[in-house]
Protein backbone atom coordinates (compact mmCIF):
# COMPACT_ATOMS: atom_id res chain seq x y z
CA UNK A 1 0.00 0.00 0.00
CA UNK A 2 0.99 3.99 0.15
CA UNK A 3 2.06 3.63 3.45
CA UNK A 4 4.66 0.85 2.89
CA UNK A 5 6.02 2.21 -0.37
CA UNK A 6 6.50 5.83 1.44
CA UNK A 7 8.48 3.75 4.06
CA UNK A 8 10.44 2.35 1.45
CA UNK A 9 11.19 5.59 -0.27
CA UNK A 10 12.39 7.10 2.95
CA UNK A 11 14.82 4.56 3.73
CA UNK A 12 16.42 5.33 0.22
CA UNK A 13 17.11 8.83 0.92
CA UNK A 14 20.49 9.52 2.09
CA UNK A 15 22.12 12.97 3.78
CA UNK A 16 25.23 14.69 3.43
CA UNK A 17 26.01 17.76 5.33
CA UNK A 18 27.88 21.10 3.64
CA UNK A 19 27.11 20.02 0.00
CA UNK A 20 27.78 21.20 -2.72
CA UNK A 21 28.21 24.27 -0.11
CA UNK A 22 28.69 25.08 3.78
CA UNK A 23 25.44 25.11 5.16
CA UNK A 24 23.38 22.88 2.70
CA UNK A 25 22.03 19.77 4.04
CA UNK A 26 21.95 17.55 0.74
CA UNK A 27 19.37 14.86 0.19
CA UNK A 28 20.57 12.47 -2.53
CA UNK A 29 18.22 10.08 -4.21
CA UNK A 30 20.91 7.91 -5.62
CA UNK A 31 19.64 5.43 -3.82
CA UNK A 32 16.02 5.00 -4.72
CA UNK A 33 17.36 4.64 -8.94
CA UNK A 34 19.76 1.66 -7.33
CA UNK A 35 16.65 -0.13 -5.87
CA UNK A 36 14.05 -1.34 -8.82
CA UNK A 37 11.18 -1.62 -5.89
CA UNK A 38 11.95 2.06 -4.62
CA UNK A 39 11.76 3.25 -8.03
CA UNK A 40 8.91 1.58 -8.65
CA UNK A 41 7.00 3.08 -5.82
CA UNK A 42 8.03 6.28 -6.81
CA UNK A 43 5.99 5.49 -10.03
CA UNK A 44 3.70 4.58 -8.23
CA UNK A 45 2.90 7.20 -6.26
CA UNK A 46 2.84 9.68 -8.69
CA UNK A 47 0.78 7.74 -11.31
CA UNK A 48 -1.84 7.15 -8.19
CA UNK A 49 -1.53 11.27 -7.86
CA UNK A 50 -2.23 12.12 -11.69
CA UNK A 51 -5.14 9.56 -11.79
CA UNK A 52 -7.07 10.66 -8.63
CA UNK A 53 -6.70 14.80 -9.12
CA UNK A 54 -6.11 15.56 -12.40
CA UNK A 55 -8.57 14.55 -15.65
CA UNK A 56 -6.73 14.85 -18.72
CA UNK A 57 -2.45 15.31 -18.68
CA UNK A 58 -1.12 15.99 -22.02
CA UNK A 59 2.46 16.01 -21.36
CA UNK A 60 4.60 15.13 -18.56
CA UNK A 61 7.40 18.57 -17.78
CA UNK A 62 10.77 17.34 -16.42
CA UNK A 63 13.88 19.92 -14.68
CA UNK A 64 17.08 19.35 -15.76
CA UNK A 65 18.32 16.83 -14.18
CA UNK A 66 17.00 14.61 -11.84
CA UNK A 67 13.68 15.07 -12.96
CA UNK A 68 14.60 13.24 -15.83
CA UNK A 69 15.41 10.10 -13.13
CA UNK A 70 11.61 10.27 -12.90
CA UNK A 71 9.26 11.94 -15.46
CA UNK A 72 10.04 9.17 -18.36
CA UNK A 73 8.74 6.74 -16.04
CA UNK A 74 5.81 8.35 -14.92
CA UNK A 75 5.36 9.52 -18.73
CA UNK A 76 5.02 6.15 -20.23
CA UNK A 77 3.04 4.83 -17.24
CA UNK A 78 0.55 7.59 -18.35
CA UNK A 79 0.87 6.50 -22.03
CA UNK A 80 1.68 10.65 -22.68
CA UNK A 81 5.11 12.16 -23.67
CA UNK A 82 7.98 13.65 -21.58
CA UNK A 83 9.43 17.18 -22.60
CA UNK A 84 12.53 18.39 -21.10
CA UNK A 85 13.33 21.50 -19.09
CA UNK A 86 17.07 22.24 -19.73
CA UNK A 87 19.89 24.29 -17.87
CA UNK A 88 20.55 26.68 -21.28
CA UNK A 89 22.72 25.79 -23.84
CA UNK A 90 21.72 22.36 -23.99
CA UNK A 91 18.81 22.52 -26.47
CA UNK A 92 18.98 22.59 -30.24
CA UNK A 93 16.48 24.56 -32.53
CA UNK A 94 14.23 27.76 -31.15
CA UNK A 95 14.01 27.76 -27.68
CA UNK A 96 13.11 29.99 -24.86
CA UNK A 97 14.79 30.92 -21.65
CA UNK A 98 14.03 31.80 -17.92
CA UNK A 99 16.46 33.20 -15.44
CA UNK A 100 16.35 31.49 -11.55
CA UNK A 101 17.80 31.49 -8.34
CA UNK A 102 18.60 28.07 -6.53
CA UNK A 103 19.45 27.01 -3.01
CA UNK A 104 23.05 26.89 -4.09
CA UNK A 105 23.67 29.51 -7.44
CA UNK A 106 21.99 30.53 -10.25
CA UNK A 107 20.66 29.11 -13.57
CA UNK A 108 19.05 29.24 -16.91
CA UNK A 109 15.93 26.85 -17.37
CA UNK A 110 15.13 26.21 -20.93
CA UNK A 111 12.52 24.37 -23.53
CA UNK A 112 12.08 24.24 -26.98
CA UNK A 113 9.98 26.37 -28.48
CA UNK A 114 7.59 23.28 -30.24
CA UNK A 115 8.03 21.32 -26.99
CA UNK A 116 4.45 21.93 -25.66
CA UNK A 117 1.54 23.67 -27.77
CA UNK A 118 -0.83 26.70 -26.81
CA UNK A 119 -3.53 24.90 -24.32
CA UNK A 120 -1.59 21.57 -23.72
CA UNK A 121 -2.38 20.29 -19.77
CA UNK A 122 1.01 19.23 -18.58
CA UNK A 123 2.16 18.11 -15.04
CA UNK A 124 6.11 19.66 -14.08
CA UNK A 125 8.28 16.90 -12.17
CA UNK A 126 11.33 17.28 -10.51
CA UNK A 127 13.33 14.79 -6.93
CA UNK A 128 13.09 17.66 -5.65
CA UNK A 129 11.80 21.02 -4.02
CA UNK A 130 13.74 23.81 -2.05
CA UNK A 131 13.14 27.46 -2.72
CA UNK A 132 11.10 26.82 -5.64
CA UNK A 133 13.02 28.83 -8.44
CA UNK A 134 13.74 25.82 -10.65
CA UNK A 135 9.86 24.55 -10.21
CA UNK A 136 8.61 28.54 -10.56
CA UNK A 137 11.33 28.86 -13.88
CA UNK A 138 9.29 26.20 -15.67
CA UNK A 139 5.84 27.79 -14.77
CA UNK A 140 7.10 30.72 -16.43
CA UNK A 141 8.19 28.68 -19.45
CA UNK A 142 5.00 27.03 -19.52
CA UNK A 143 3.08 30.66 -19.14
CA UNK A 144 5.32 31.78 -21.81
CA UNK A 145 3.92 29.10 -23.91
CA UNK A 146 0.36 29.21 -23.02
CA UNK A 147 0.47 26.03 -22.03
CA UNK A 148 -1.54 25.13 -18.52
CA UNK A 149 0.07 23.93 -15.94
CA UNK A 150 -2.19 21.28 -13.94
CA UNK A 151 0.43 21.06 -10.68
CA UNK A 152 3.84 19.92 -9.24
CA UNK A 153 5.07 16.85 -8.36
CA UNK A 154 8.48 15.97 -6.04
CA UNK A 155 10.11 13.27 -4.36
CA UNK A 156 11.40 15.18 -1.95
CA UNK A 157 9.93 18.93 -0.45
CA UNK A 158 12.35 20.71 2.05
CA UNK A 159 9.40 23.08 4.25
CA UNK A 160 11.57 25.37 5.61
CA UNK A 161 12.87 26.59 2.19
CA UNK A 162 8.91 27.60 1.46
CA UNK A 163 9.10 26.68 -1.97
CA UNK A 164 5.03 26.11 -2.59
CA UNK A 165 4.82 29.71 -1.51
CA UNK A 166 6.38 30.51 -4.52
CA UNK A 167 4.30 28.18 -6.49
CA UNK A 168 0.91 29.37 -5.50
CA UNK A 169 -1.34 29.60 -7.23
CA UNK A 170 -0.02 25.83 -8.34
CA UNK A 171 -0.27 22.96 -6.19
CA UNK A 172 2.75 20.71 -4.98
CA UNK A 173 2.43 16.86 -4.64
CA UNK A 174 5.59 15.93 -2.69
CA UNK A 175 5.96 12.27 -1.46
CA UNK A 176 8.64 12.75 1.59
CA UNK A 177 8.79 15.89 3.54
CA UNK A 178 11.72 17.43 6.07
C1 LIG B 1 18.32 20.77 -7.68
C2 LIG B 1 17.13 19.85 -7.61
C3 LIG B 1 16.02 20.71 -8.13
C4 LIG B 1 16.40 22.09 -7.63
C5 LIG B 1 15.58 22.46 -6.43
O1 LIG B 1 18.84 20.77 -8.96
O2 LIG B 1 17.33 18.69 -8.39
O3 LIG B 1 15.95 20.72 -9.53
O4 LIG B 1 17.79 22.04 -7.29
O5 LIG B 1 15.92 23.70 -5.91
P1 LIG B 1 14.95 24.97 -5.94
O6 LIG B 1 13.59 24.51 -5.51
O7 LIG B 1 15.57 25.91 -4.97
O8 LIG B 1 14.94 25.50 -7.33
P2 LIG B 1 20.20 21.50 -9.37
O9 LIG B 1 19.87 22.84 -9.93
O10 LIG B 1 21.15 21.42 -8.25
O11 LIG B 1 20.70 20.71 -10.63
P3 LIG B 1 20.95 19.17 -11.02
O12 LIG B 1 19.59 18.49 -11.00
O13 LIG B 1 21.49 19.32 -12.39
O14 LIG B 1 21.89 18.57 -10.04
N1 LIG C 1 18.56 20.95 -4.55
C1 LIG C 1 18.41 22.10 -3.88
N2 LIG C 1 18.61 21.92 -2.57
C2 LIG C 1 18.91 20.60 -2.41
C3 LIG C 1 19.21 19.80 -1.27
N3 LIG C 1 19.26 20.32 -0.05
N4 LIG C 1 19.45 18.48 -1.47
C4 LIG C 1 19.41 17.96 -2.72
N5 LIG C 1 19.14 18.66 -3.82
C5 LIG C 1 18.89 19.98 -3.66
Amino acid sequence: DSQSKLQLLQGHIRDFQDFPKKGVLFRDICPILKDPASLTAVTDLFEEHVKKHYKQVDLIVGMDARGFLFGPLLAQRLGIGFVLVRKKGKLPGPTVSVAYDLEYGKAEAEIQEDAVAPGQKVVLIDDLLATGGTLYAACELMRKQKAEVLGCMVVIELKELKGTDRLKPHGVFSLVQY
